[in-house]
């Protein structure tokens, strides 16, 4: 079990991931997201959603500060700050990571690593990966069991 990263980190983290929204390349949905990523060791790794004018390849913020971070050789993970909106203004809607993202948090993350993500009403709700994906299909499942 690792330890509920203090206060000022949790704020520091909403914050980081209001600035990495403003990154957001969204001109298609028109909707912007940015997430901040604390790692074990104290790095922090942003990332927006980025878009793309044949939509598939649509990357989620999650997505875009996890795949930074590992490709930089992180693999230990404590919390993550997303923050979600209507491109004008800077109300955030209730933003709960989507599927795929939460399928990537299982690859690199412990059942206790922490999501904070905007709820709507000018705050952040938390939840733990666990919560967020129960029964999850992960690495376990996998490695050790590979083709021989
Ligand atoms: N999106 C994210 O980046 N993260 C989320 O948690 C939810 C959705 C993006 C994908 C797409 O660019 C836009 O928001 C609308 O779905």
């Amino acid at each position: 079990m690792s330890e509920k990263p203090d206060e000022k980190t949790i704020l520091m983290l909403e914050k980081k991931a209001l600035e990495a929204r403003k990154r957001a390349y969204t001109p298609y949905s028109h909707f912007s997201v940015g997430a901040a990523l604390l790692c074990t060791n104290g790095h922090v790794y942003l990332g927006c959603n980025i878009e793309n004018a044949s939509y598939t390849p649509v990357n989620c913020a999650e997505r875009t500060a996890f795949f930074k971070a590992v490709s930089e050789g992180e693999r230990d993970f404590e919390a993550m700050a997303i923050a979600g909106g209507p491109d004008s203004g800077e109300d955030l809607v209730l933003c709960s990571p989507c599927g795929v993202c939460r399928q990537v948090m299982r690859e690199f993350c412990r059942d206790d690593f922490l999501i904070f993500f905007s709820d709507g009403k000018g705050g952040f709700i938390s939840r733990t990966l666990s919560e967020m994906l129960p029964f999850g299909f992960g690495p376990d499942q996998l490695l050790g069991h590979g083709e021989k």
